[in-house]
């Protein structure tokens, strides 16, 4: 029988609370096991079990590996909590800041390690296959991230660049978790090709609503510092739009936050969004999100299963677009 997406969500945490990643030293594992158990929507193996169940039924077979992509993702996050800076992770302490940088550095290293070793449980004739499609897409987001930092100290960034470094740091490993589903499920070639190209799509669509929530969620909700992104000059949408679209003292305005030096964080934050306010800068967020959404359902029309199934992934992904955390 087919598993509903929550009976999915289940499997997946059953899956990360039984996994041992190793005992000593404490201090290198104790990380590891803090951030995979502060949840998180686990979209990523869920996402991979979801395109695994377009063609088969037996999806426990493959839980531990639909987990190899979210102990990556938690590598990430503990990586890029330390480049952004960041205090809060999932309504708790960034692991930098309850342990220490070579902590989050190290601990974050052996999870990639950890990563690879459960992606290749039940070594068959697909684990090449998995292996390059995964080797490129860990590269792709080590790409990202440096654009993505190296676009904080730039005064300006294009459109295209920026969907360019979304795609990279975060959109490919939403396509490499469908794509691996497909692959270990034995799906052909066209169509792993449209999970993936569905994967990049809404997940430019899903970093553009990050992007969204780093303004305006709700800090209650949230689990992450509100804020944060305009602490730190990123060159999100939001910012890219406000910079082509303020004009005369506005634009001032907006140009003198990104190069003040001393500030009271509150204030910038405050400033940055009210002009983002006056320019509607949401709208077209969301507008543009919703158009890469749209963008992924066509590349899942392209798939080829049956209908309900892939409905099933349809409408788990339409659940993204209006996420608050
Ligand atoms: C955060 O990912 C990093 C991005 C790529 C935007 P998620 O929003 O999936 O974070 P968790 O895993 O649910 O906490
Ligand atoms: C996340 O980008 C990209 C990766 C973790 C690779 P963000 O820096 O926006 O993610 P959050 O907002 O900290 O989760
Ligand atoms: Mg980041
Ligand atoms: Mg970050
Ligand atoms: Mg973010």
């Amino acid at each position: 029988m087919i598993k509903t997406t929550d009976q999915l969500a289940s499997m997946i945490s059953a899956e990360i609370k039984k996994t041992a990643f190793g005992k000593t030293p404490v201090e290198l594992y104790e990380p590891i096991k803090y951030i995979m158990s502060l949840g998180g929507k686990r979209l990523r193996p869920l996402l991979t079990a979801l395109a695994y169940s377009l063609y088969r039924d037996d999806v426990a077979t493959i839980m531990r590996q639909a987990v190899a992509v979210e102990v990556f993702h938690n590598f990430t996050l503990m990586h890029d909590d330390i480049m952004d800076k960041a205090p809060l992770r999932r309504g708790n302490d960034t692991v930098h800041e309850k342990w220490d940088h070579n902590t989050a550095i190290l601990s974050g290293d052996v999870m990639l390690v950890k990563a690879y070793e459960m992606l290749i449980t039940n070594n068959s004739d697909l684990t090449l296959a998995i292996l390059k499609a995964f080797n490129k897409c860990a590269s792709e987001v080590c790409e990202g991230q440096q654009l993505d930092m190296l676009f904080e100290k730039r005064k300006t960034v294009s459109e295209a660049g920026y969907i360019e470094m979304i795609r990279l740091k975060t959109a490919v490993l939403l396509g490499f978790s469908l794509k691996l589903g497909g692959l270990l499920a034995g799906a052909d070639e066209k169509s792993c090709r449209a999970l993936n190209d569905f994967g990049i799509n809404i997940g430019i669509g899903f970093q553009l609503k990050d992007d969204l929530l780093d303004v305006y969620a709700d800090q209650a909700k949230f689990g992450k510092q509100v804020g944060g992104d305009i602490l730190s000059n990123k060159k999100t949408f939001l910012l890219i739009k406000a910079l082509e679209n303020a004009k005369g003292k506005q634009k001032k305005e907006l140009e003198g936050w990104l190069s003040k030096k001393q500030y009271q964080a509150a204030e910038k934050v405050e400033a940055v969004t009210a002009i983002y306010n006056q320019l509607e800068i949401k709208t077209l967020t969301e507008g543009k999100m919703n158009y890469f959404f749209e963008k992924g359902f066509q590349s899942l029309r392209k798939v080829e299963a049956p209908l309900p199934r892939k409905a099933m992934l349809r409408r788990f992904a339409e659940g993204l677009i209006d996420r608050e955390v």
